[in-house]
């Protein structure tokens, strides 16, 4: 037993360090502290959980992977101004970017996608994202005509707040 054990061991370390692929549920050397700083920087909005703000701010929990389906999806994730406004540098902000989809993008994330490099996200967020909400709505109805999103779903939903009165 303990053999065994010791034996299984030995073999996980003799194994090549994966951080090239993209593998579900395998947690990276580099995610070491990236939950830690989504509790910090992100979950205020997206929710310990990933579940968002209904009415305010997308759940991140089963939606966000859906991006990596489409070419400018992939540059949406890195310069939407959550991301890329971010206090966190570029190392720490592309490990909070891959522990994000690898924890709640997991069922989603298109096969063959590539984790996100630090290089790729030091230059991406430095470009402003012009309309952002445009190019959101165009990317859901792209999804949509792929048959990946339901036609009412936008990962954001309605605010559970009853309106006020008179309100529109
Ligand atoms: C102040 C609230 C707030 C904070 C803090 C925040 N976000 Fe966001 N995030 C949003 C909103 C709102 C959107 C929807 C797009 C927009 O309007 O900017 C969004 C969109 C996103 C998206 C694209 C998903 C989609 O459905 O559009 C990702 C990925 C994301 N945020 C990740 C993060 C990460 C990672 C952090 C922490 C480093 C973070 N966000 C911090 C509010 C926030």
């Amino acid at each position: 037993m303990r053999a065994a054990r010791l034996a299984a061991l030995l073999l996980v370390a003799a194994l090549p360090a994966a951080a090239a692929d993209y593998t579900p549920g395998r947690p990276l050397e580099s995610h070491a502290g990236a939950r830690l700083d989504y509790a910090l920087k992100c979950k205020g909005c997206h929710g310990l959980r990933g579940q968002g703000t209904p009415g305010h701010v997308p759940r991140l929990e089963g939606f966000v992977g859906l991006f990596t389906h489409l070419p400018e999806g992939r540059d949406y994730l890195m310069r939407v101004p959550g991301v890329a406004r971010s206090v966190l540098d570029d190392v720490r902000l592309t490990a909070v970017l891959n522990w994000v989809l690898e924890t709640y993008g997991r069922e989603q994330v298109a096969p063959g996608f590539r984790p996100f490099t630090v290089a790729e996200v030091a230059a991406a967020r430095l470009r402003p994202l012009e309309d952002r909400k445009g190019l959101r709505d165009r990317m859901l109805a792209e999804l949509r005509a792929k048959g990946l999103l339901a036609p009412e779903e936008d990962g954001i939903g309605r605010s559970p707040e009853p309106r006020a009165p008179g309100g529109g």
